[in-house]
């Protein structure tokens, strides 16, 4: 058998390549024995290549098609992509021992994957078959076998050469003779073909292809399927082959003849199709086969790749089969269980067909020989093509950022190589490596597959255009297919687009008038889908409620006022509050923060309230930059004076002008009360031994305008000795000069000013009270002092007058001067007068230029009720003074 080792019996058989195909596949063998066939099951095979060989004395002998066909070998794959090899039990290589016990070993090489090493399995099988009939036949896609008892011949001898056609076939009764000696050898096997006989030596025939073998008690005949000396008939109108021998039998001068015929379908015209069923019709009564008319059908089978189904497992798989007079009619759904489809391109267009593998026994007996004929045929089915065009349907879900798309259907030997983008072309590892997420999806009932791929916008393979409030993204795809059965390429190109409203956050604006914040809320184009927080509190809708929260489906708004405690002081100004309110948009899930807004406005305030009977009013707020002042610590410059009420936010003051330490000054036309808020040096002390020290300082003040026309009058009343104003028409001015000399009859001229004065030379003071009619009011001098700065309270000072009287510390005390009425003045009580010597500062003795600055403050007395205080204070020793 030398001369046929040669070309390997190579099939390329992909399973259902997955895209992962990462994990080498693990092989699974098998062997069954199914009646005089065997079956060897390799796989998956998932893209490996596999090689057989048979091994016979320990060397392998590769399975070419032709060594396949001769020698009783065929190879076909199922669904799920494993190697069935079909093995007969009387194949050329097995070893027999005694028609019963059927040995054959195969060598099978695994190769062609892209990981790893060959693979090389040994599978040694042993089938028990002793159930031969008088003829079996088997019809494989690729041969036909016939395999009949060898009988011990008739006695009379034979010429050897010649068999007459007329003479009947199958007419020796076989059965009942003993097995032919093994003294006779075959010498000749005559073909009948369509032109004659045709005789040729055992030698030629095998070398022409044919398989010709003796066993002890047989002699099996094997010829491929389309060989030169076989030839077609129409059986009830079923094309079929017909493969019919007579072999010659000799031993010295004897010969005897053993005749054997097989006759299997062909495809055509045996099959026909319907959108949904097949239908194959295998003749009843195969007459090459059969020589009488008279014969007994005995036994009908049905499988699938040779293996038989019982009726219930081909009623499950609606599978029928049934006999009329002249077929045996087998019905199977397009698509169902036990076949697969096969893809298919034309003309750039995909098709399928479906492929099943069903297998028909029949037994039978002829009446005149009472000789059983085991009849097997193994038949492949395919259908017409079957266009499924392909269809990519876009599943991107808005919001996902990413365009989703399933391709398909495709039969399970379809893979994907590659996709090419308007960047360049991907293979499936580069698509995995830069995210986009390919997987395949087999159906339930495994038939056709999908693929389905992911890509995110954010890929720079898709085209981004924005405008007029959306963004379009476009993706222009190929990919690239492949058949793995046939390593035909083909590819199927798409565009995708997604139109995506761009992201618009909500915003937010404000304004304000004297009192309120009014914030705008418009939403972005996500909706209402965030969370309010006004300053530091949640809009809860009790909040809500309180702040007139209204909504209309595209905005909300809502009004604050500025003293809301979810508002911070930034600033306390003269007359107005600085204040500023915080709106925060969080998302309610992640609390990130969407949107932060702030708006700050000064809201005209009177912090301080001065009313006209000398009551002071001042409100002190906490600042946001104080955050740990205690309001109620506050006090005025007298720390007994503490605010009449306060919380966590303000303290609130009320004092008179002339208590808490409360400074009061004139000025050319009004008269000022100042104090401040602050901390007192108590708390602070004790603060200070901590790090935070707050610091708070609040200056509040009052002016009473003197010229205003709302201005104050003071009326004489009893019993009252501090200033008391009414609302009421009147002026009140005081005005302080310094005359030429003791006779107050000139005065110095404003503007001389500043008048230079030699040290001890006297200086003539007068203040008098200007635009008052009224001679029960006398003008008295509180107090008087000299600064060497022109604000009063300046330090140095040096005091002149202490409450009405001369300094008594002073060394050259002021004397008074009693004023009388003349031309100057009206009202004597009017005027005060006094004198004081010119005088320096000790500091400011270098520097006899200096500037002398004499304040005084003053005070109106209702004459008739100088209750007490300055108004009807008597010094001790200015009577004497005056007098001198
Ligand atoms: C081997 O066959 C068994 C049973 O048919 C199956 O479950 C298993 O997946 C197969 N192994 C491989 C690697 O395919
Ligand atoms: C196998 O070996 C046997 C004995 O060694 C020999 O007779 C036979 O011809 C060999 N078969 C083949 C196919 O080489
Ligand atoms: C198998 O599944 C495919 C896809 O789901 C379907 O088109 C086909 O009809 C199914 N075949 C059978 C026999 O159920
Ligand atoms: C991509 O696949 C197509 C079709 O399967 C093939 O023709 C082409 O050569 C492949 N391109 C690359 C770069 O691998
Ligand atoms: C909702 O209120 C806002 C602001 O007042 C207004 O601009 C908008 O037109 C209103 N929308 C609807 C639907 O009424
Ligand atoms: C001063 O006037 C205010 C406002 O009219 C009043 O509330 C307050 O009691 C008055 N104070 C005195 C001491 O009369
Ligand atoms: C008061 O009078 C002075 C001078 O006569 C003038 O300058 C000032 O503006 C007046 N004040 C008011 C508030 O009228």
């Amino acid at each position: 058998m030398g001369h046929l080792l040669g070309l390997g019996w190579i099939f390329l058989l992909m399973a259902a390549g997955t895209i992962e195909a990462q994990k080498k596949p693990s092989i699974n063998i098998s062997t069954k024995c199914l009646g005089n066939i065997m079956r060897v099951d390799v796989g998956p095979l998932g893209g490996t290549l596999l090689d057989v060989a048979v091994i016979i004395n320990n060397t392998g002998v590769a399975l070419t098609p032709s060594i396949a066909a001769q020698c009783g070998f065929s190879m076909k794959s199922d669904p799920s992509g494993n190697a069935l090899i079909y093995v007969s039990l009387q194949n050329c290589f097995a070893q027999n021992a005694e028609d019963e016990l059927f040995t054959t070993a195969l060598q099978l090489r695994l190769h062609g994957s892209q990981f790893g090493q060959d693979e090389v399995y040994r599978v040694v099988e042993t089938c028990q078959y002793d159930v031969w009939a008088s003829r079996e036949v088997i019809c494989d896609y690729n041969y036909m076998e016939v395999s009949v008892r060898r009988a011990a011949p008739d006695d009379f001898p034979l010429p050897g050469h010649s068999v007459s056609s007329s003479k009947p076939l199958n007419s020796r009764r076989a059965a009942e003779k003993p097995p032919m000696d093994t003294g006779f050898r075959a010498t000749t096997v005559v073909f009948f073909t369509a032109e004659g006989e045709k005789p040729m030596t055992v030698t030629d025939a095998q070398k022409s292809g044919y398989g010709i073998g003796n066993t002890p008690t047989r002699l099996v005949l094997r010829s491929p399927m389309m060989a030169p000396e076989t030839y077609t008939q129409k059986v009830a109108g079923v094309p079929m082959r017909v493969f019919k021998t007579s072999t010659i039998f000799e031993k010295k001068w004897l010969a005897t003849q053993v005749d054997a015929a097989a006759a299997c379908p062909l495809h055509e015209g045996s099959v026909f199709f319907t959108q949904s069923t097949i239908t194959w019709y295998l003749p009843r009564q195969i007459d090459p086969m059969i020589s009488s008319g008279q014969f007994n059908l005995l036994e009908v089978h049905f499988g699938i790749n040779g293996q038989r189904l019982d009726a219930a497992e081909m009623q499950a798989r609606d599978y029928s089969i049934s006999l009329d007079d002249f077929y045996v009619i087998t019905e199977l759904p397009i698509g169902g269980v036990g076949g697969y489809y096969k893809s298919h391109i034309q003309d750039d267009l995909y098709y399928v067909s479906y492929m099943i593998e069903p297998m028909i026994e029949l037994l039978w007996t002829e009446d005149s020989s009472h000789e059983q004929t085991r009849y097997k045929v193994f038949f492949h089915i395919a259908t017409h093509l079957i266009p499924r065009p392909l269809e990519l349907i876009d599943n991107t879900v808005p919001g996902e950022d990413m365009f989703k798309m399933t391709l398909g259907h495709f039969a399970p030997d379809v893979v994907l190589m590659n996709i090419t983008f308007p960047t360049g072309v991907l293979s499936m590892q580069d698509c995995s490596a830069r995210g986009f997420n390919i997987l395949e999806h087999l159906s339930p009932n495994s038939s056709m597959k999908v693929f389905t791929l992911q890509v995110p916008f954010a890929d720079p393979a898709i085209l981004k255009q924005a405008g007029n409030g959306v963004t379009v993204y476009s993706l222009h795809l190929t990919f690239g297919l492949m058949l793995v059965d046939e390593l035909v390429f083909f590819s199927y190109a798409a565009s995708l687009e997604a139109v995506v409203k761009d992201l618009v956050p909500p915003s937010v604006s404000s304004g304000c008038d004297n009192s309120n914040f009014y914030v705008l809320v418009k939403y972005g184009t996500q909706g209402f889908n965030f969370q309010t927080m006004v300053g530091k509190r949640f809009m809860t809708p009790s909040l809500a409620q309180h702040y007139n929260y209204m909504e209309n489906g595209t905005h909300f708004s809502f009004v604050v006022p500025f003293s809301s405690p979810d508002v911070a002081v930034e600033a306390i100004e003269s007359s107005s509050i600085r204040s500023r309110l915080d709106v925060t948009l969080n998302n309610p899930e992640t609390n990130a923060q969407i949107k932060e807004f702030s708006v700050a406005c000064s809201f005209p305030s009177t912090i301080t309230e001065c009313f006209p009977n000398g009551t002071m009013t001042a409100l002190a707020l906490k600042l946001e930059s104080v955050p740990s002042l205690n309001p109620s610590k506050l006090t005025l410059e007298d720390p007994s004076c503490g605010p009449v009420h306060s919380n966590d936010r303000y303290a609130f003051f009320v004092f008179t002008v002339n208590s808490c330490g409360t400074k009061r000054k004139f000025m050319s036309n009004a008269m000022l009360y100042e104090n401040e808020i602050s901390l007192p040096d108590e708390v602070l002390t004790k603060k200070s031994q901590t790090s935070e020290e707050p610091e708070y300082h609040l200056k509040v003040s009052c002016v009473y305008d003197i010229n205003t026309s709302q201005a104050v009058a003071f009326n004489t009343r009893p019993r009252r000795s501090e200033p008391y104003a009414e609302n009421s028409k009147g002026q009140l001015q005081v005005v302080m000069h310094l005359a030429l000399d003791d006779s107050y009859s000139k005065l110095q001229n404003f503007e001389d000013y500043p008048i230079a004065k030699y040290l001890q030379q006297p200086l003539y003071f007068e203040v008098e009270l200007l635009k008052s009619a009224n001679p029960l009011v006398s003008l008295e001098l509180e107090n008087c002092w000299a600064t060497q700065q022109e604000d009063r309270t300046s330090q140095p000072r040096w005091n002149l007058i202490i409450n009405g009287c001369p300094n008594p510390v002073d060394p050259y005390q002021v004397v008074y001067h009693p004023v009388w009425a003349d031309a100057r003045v009206r009202y004597p009580s009017h005027f005060k007068r006094f004198e004081v010597q010119m005088f320096a500062f000790a500091d400011g003795k270098d520097d006899l230029s200096t500037k002398l600055f004499v304040h005084c403050d003053v005070v109106i007395c209702d004459t008739k009720n100088p209750i007490d205080g300055v108004c009807g204070q008597q010094c001790p020793n200015t009577e004497q003074r005056t007098k001198g």
